[in-house]
């Protein structure tokens, strides 16, 4: 129990397409400092990168601010379906490239993962669990919908299942990044995502919608290394090297996407700084162009003429999505949790 802790402190298992350095590492850290968060385990998945980056990124990441008790089980290493296309590869970031694991400060981790797959953790741990352990997904959803396939027992178990993913066209700001209704999560794996959406679990969506909306600054990157601690050092060398690019835009330097994720980590330790709507989801998984196109519907909106409604052929549950955040207080609560000034601060110093 963390004593610095202002709510109750919530059992979490961290589902992410982790890589040195993307915003899951930095979503990562900031739930890892956060006092509300008891981290049970890191659960790498395809996404951003290949398996292997993932899984040693994750390993790296906690090895750095001398987090060793934190399993990191190492999930699926390509989507259900979907195959490799000169488009997936161009848009799916390293995930099938052999990246060498030297370019790691300090080359590889010496912590090593845990032999559980990552499916097999998330089952167990939900199930083990007498108190309520809740799922924050920020990848594609393929290690979340193998554990549900596997273990259909954890949708009655699962406190609530976070996720990133998905961009909702009837809220504002709802394009795909990928294509122009798909978000990179849901596209990368759409059949996982949609059973996921379907599982009945209950679900709290946090769409591209709201997770583009902070940016990530070079005055946010300079706040936090000003900081002595082994987590400043971490995002100096992770994110230093990005506002050092030449091909940075100089007048609004940034780093993109750079507190996407850190959006669903924030939602479940200060829901209050948000606004949300209760809609059904669903994710399109046929073969054109709307493969990964997510949509976002209210039941009986949408009449046919018939005796049914829209989407005729049944429907997700309903479930919160994320629509809006109050940036200030984010921005605040980021960064005081991340630098440790919320208590549970990191300090061990890795060479
Ligand atoms: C999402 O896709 C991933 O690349 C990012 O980490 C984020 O989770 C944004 O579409
Ligand atoms: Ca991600």
């Amino acid at each position: 129990m963390n004593i610095n802790a202002k709510g109750p402190v919530r059992k979490v298992i961290f589902d992410c397409d982790i890589g040195w350095f993307n915003d899951d590492a930095i979503a990562l850290l900031f739930a890892h400092q956060s006092p509300e968060i008891e981290l049970l385990g890191v659960t790498p998945v395809a996404g951003n990168f290949d398996l292997r980056n993932s899984v040693s990124a994750a390993l790296k990441v906690l090895e750095f601010i001398g987090e060793t008790a934190i399993p990191v089980c190492p999930g699926l290493a390509r989507p259900l379906v979907h195959e490799r296309t000169s488009y997936t590869e161009a848009v799916w970031g390293d995930w099938a490239k052999e990246m060498p694991e030297d370019r790691l400060p300090g080359g590889p981790p010496q912590l090593k993962a845990d032999p559980r797959l990552a499916a097999n953790f998330i089952a167990e741990t939900i199930l083990g669990h007498t108190a309520p352990v809740t799922i924050i997904a920020t990848g594609p959803l393929t290690n979340v919908a193998v554990a549900v396939r596997m273990y259909p027992e954890i949708v009655n178990r699962v406190e609530e299942v976070i996720i990133m993913g998905g961009a909702i066209q009837l809220l504002p700001g709802g394009n795909g990044n990928i294509t122009p209704g798909a978000e990179f999560n849901f596209w990368v794996d759409p059949e996982a995502a949609r059973i996921v959406l379907r599982s009945g679990m209950p679900i709290s969506l946090c769409p591209l919608n709201v997770c583009k909306r902070p940016t990530f600054t070079i005055e946010l990157y300079e706040r936090v290394i000003a900081e002595q601690s082994a987590v400043s050092e971490l995002f100096r060398l992770g994110v230093g090297p990005h506002f050092l690019d030449p091909e940075l835009d100089r007048k609004k330097p940034r780093l993109y996407y750079g507190l996407c994720d850190s959006i669903c980590v924030a939602f479940c330790i200060r829901p209050e700084i948000f606004e949300t709507h209760r809609l059904h989801v669903d994710v399109d998984i046929s073969h054109g162009l709307s493969y990964g196109a997510s949509y976002g519907f209210v039941l009986g909106e949408y009449r046919t003429g018939c005796e049914s409604d829209f989407p005729l052929y049944g429907s997700t549950k309903e479930m919160t999505v994320v629509s809006d955040v109050y940036l200030d207080e984010f921005i605040q609560l980021w960064l005081n949790t991340t630098t440790g000034k919320e208590g549970n601060r990191a300090t061990v110093q890795q060479p």
